[in-house]
């Protein structure tokens, strides 16, 4: 049996890690830019998280939602204190198109609809690209039959108004920052508008903070810059430093019974015991600021360089847009100096490293990026 070739792959094979660094097989050591897509939030092998989930395999390791685990509710409280959001309730799955599929779900159930909005890059406003293209395959693959999605331009409040108008959406989903498509972050006064017509008009607000989570733009979640209190906030990534875990975080408003959502491995031990290891570090080593700060320096010192046409982000969640495909840069980042990116799409190079990422690591991506784009 082969695999099935969905995945373009860096030519490297990983054998161990630490800290915002990768080793290869061949001893070639790289600098993490990109997190496994996001997911290394505390760094790599940190000592703490591999104690956790090392003395959880020596008791338990592993069992269903049949009996209790109190790493749940350690987990809920600990999350509800560091992200401030102590009266939302918590829901455990798997991953990221899990836990928007089971946001989506609970809109649905409490308010009697089905049709869902969500945003893809504003191309040319409300033309065909702009709704027949999502940033976000996993939101179309969530609804998939059950939903009827409608896709509008970012920051347009008239339109998601004419929507909502028509009585039959459930949910309004936006990314905290839109990571694929090119890193766009939804106005301040657009999340406000959002929460203010979903209360409107009987709808659902979902931020799926999948992406954008957990200290990843220097604050625990991105929509917290707007002041808002959506009805429902998914998490997964990052979560757990790339164990496999997601979350649903529910307002207090939007009761629960029992089978209105489940899961075989949602919260299982080992998953509960690797996200709290990360919780108890970003805490303890203050990685909110620090992606804050070294963000922030990263950010200005980018925009500073010539031949980068646009640098989008906040905090470690940086985009840096090209006149061109960005694919020969990244792979002479990758192969010249041993520096791994990701992409946001085919001219934007994206940044999603450890939340620890030093401002000295920050100034080896500087430098390099320098000298290869240097006429
Ligand atoms: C914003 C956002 N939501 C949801 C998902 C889906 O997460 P997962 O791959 O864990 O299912 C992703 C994954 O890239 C994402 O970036």
């Amino acid at each position: 049996m082969k695999l099935f070739d969905v995945y373009p792959l860096m030519d490297v094979v990983p054998v161990s890690a630490n800290g915002c660094y990768i080793t290869d097989k061949n001893g070639v050591r790289y600098l993490d830019l990109y997190g496994g897509h996001a997911v290394i939030s505390i760094g790599h092998s940190h000592p703490h998280y591999i104690r956790r989930i090392k003395e959880q395999l020596d008791n338990i390791g592993f069992y269903s939602n049949s009996v209790v685990n109190p790493l749940q509710q350690e987990l809920a409280q600990k999350l509800g204190e560091l992200s401030g959001l102590e009266q939302y309730n918590l829901f455990l799955c798997n991953s990221g198109a899990e836990a928007n599929e089971n946001a989506l779900k609970v809109a649905s159930f409490v308010t009697g609809k089905k049709r869902v909005v969500a945003f893809s890059k504003a191309f040319h406003g409300r033309t065909s690209a702009a709704v027949g293209v999502t940033d976000n395959e996993t939101i179309r693959s969530a609804l998939n039959n059950d939903h009827d999605v409608t896709f509008l331009p970012l920051n347009d409040t008239e339109a998601v108004k004419r929507e909502l108008e028509k009585g039959d959406v459930c949910a309004v989903i936006i990314e905290g920052i839109q990571g694929i498509g090119g890193i766009n972050i939804p106005e301040d006064v657009f999340l406000q508008d959002l929460q203010r017509l979903c209360r409107k008009y009987d709808c659902k607000l979902i931020l799926d903070e999948i992406q954008s989570g957990y200290g990843r733009s220097g604050r625990f979640f991105a929509f917290q810059e707007a002041n808002i209190q959506p009805d429902i906030v998914t998490t997964a990534k990052g979560m757990a430093n790339g164990f496999p875990i997601g979350g649903v975080l529910i307002h207090p408003d939007i009761k629960p019974w029992y089978g209105m959502l489940g899961s075989t491995f949602g919260g299982n031990y080992l998953a509960c015991a690797a996200a709290l290891a990360v919780l108890e570090v970003i805490d303890a080593e203050s990685l909110i600021a620090n992606a804050a700060a070294t963000g922030n320096f990263l950010l200005s010192e980018l925009r500073k360089i010539n031949g980068i046409k646009a640098v989008r982000g906040r905090g470690l969640m940086i985009g840096l847009e090209f006149e061109s495909p960005v694919k020969p840069l990244r792979e002479k980042l990758l192969k010249e100096k041993h520096i791994f990116t990701g992409v946001s799409s085919s001219n934007i190079i994206r940044l999603l490293p450890p939340l620890r990422l030093t401002i000295d690591e920050a100034m080896i991506f500087l430098q390099a990026l320098k000298s290869l784009l240097a006429p």
